[in-house]
């Protein structure tokens, strides 16, 4: 596996290639990055990862400073996983002038968790589309644990015509159901046994959702909250949504997902079940 931080080694290293699938990360790398990797395998011959760290995605108060950076040990670990290339650039080698043109999503970014993180999806679809260009591969994969991001970035695709396949990856887990993330390395060890119950919730609330029927919904939703705010967690959302558009569902019977963000001490978590 070879790294480049520029833009114009990047380009030079993948000319030729016919068929490469990519990876977009911010590092600290865990199970569930590994997972994209090697399933990036299946759609092309060259996979190529990136590492960045992206600071229009964080709003001023959010965790950019403190977000985990473990360069060395990721690389290791991008290597095993049969990552051909390493795209690690810095700030100025992707943002050499501030950016000031920016990808501008629909609505729908304003939703979930766009409502409590303003401007957040903005960021990522501009350094998504950037990335694509850095390095212009045939697919690009996604974890559907980003349920909303992957959304927003399967719609920015078809919208601007872009020549990528984009690929959504199951959720990787914990044994006991904890979705991997990044932000788990803030949890305190009493907090990381917490932490399950969100998806635990989760699955309680769909098996209610089957049960007593989607005109509950709202009773349900705010019966999951309680259930998780009673054990000192502070929810933001706990929402039955359409699989499709993520609006609120409809009586004809669309596919359903449930998508949460909830804070434990100073972390938050998100995930989500498909019904
Ligand atoms: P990051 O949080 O590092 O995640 C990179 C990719 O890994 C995303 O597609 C995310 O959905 C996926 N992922 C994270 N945890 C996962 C899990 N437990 N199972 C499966 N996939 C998982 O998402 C971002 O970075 C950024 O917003 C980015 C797209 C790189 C733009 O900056």
């Amino acid at each position: 596996m070879d790294t480049h931080s520029s833009i114009d080694a990047l380009r030079q290293r993948l000319q030729g290639h016919s068929r490469v699938a990519f990876v977009p990360t911010m590092g600290n790398l865990h199970e569930g990055h590994l997972t994209l990797m090697r399933a990036a395998r299946q759609y092309a011959d060259t996979v190529v990862a990136s590492i960045f760290v992206n600071r229009l995605q964080f709003g001023p108060h959010e965790d950019f400073d403190r977000y985990p950076r473990t360069f060395d040990a990721d690389r290791a670990k991008l290597a095993t996983a049969g990552v051909n290339v390493l795209f690690a650039p810095t700030e100025s080698d992707l943002y050499p002038e501030p950016q000031g043109y920016f990808v501008e999503p629909p609505d729908l970014q304003h939703l979930l968790e766009g409502a409590f993180r303003p401007g957040h999806f903005r960021g990522v679809a501009t350094v998504v589309l950037k990335l694509f260009n850095c390095v212009q591969p045939q697919a690009a994969l996604f974890g559907k644990k980003d349920y909303q991001q992957l959304m927003l970035i399967r719609a920015m695709t078809r919208q601007l015509a872009l020549p990528v396949e984009i690929v959504g990856v199951e959720t990787t887990r914990d044994t006991d159901g904890l979705a991997l993330s990044s932000r788990n390395a803030y949890l305190s060890p009493a907090e990381h046994q917490e932490a399950p119950r969100l998806i635990k919730t989760l699955r309680v609330l769909r098996q209610k959702l089957l049960d007593e029927g989607i005109a509950q919904r709202e009773t349900l939703e705010q019966e999951a909250v309680a259930a998780l705010d009673k054990h000192g967690w502070k929810t933001d959302y706990i929402a039955v949504r359409q699989q499709a558009d993520l609006a609120l569902p409809r009586p004809d019977g669309q596919k359903l997902v449930i998508l949460a963000a909830s804070r434990l001490g100073q972390t938050r978590l998100i995930d989500n079940l498909e019904v």
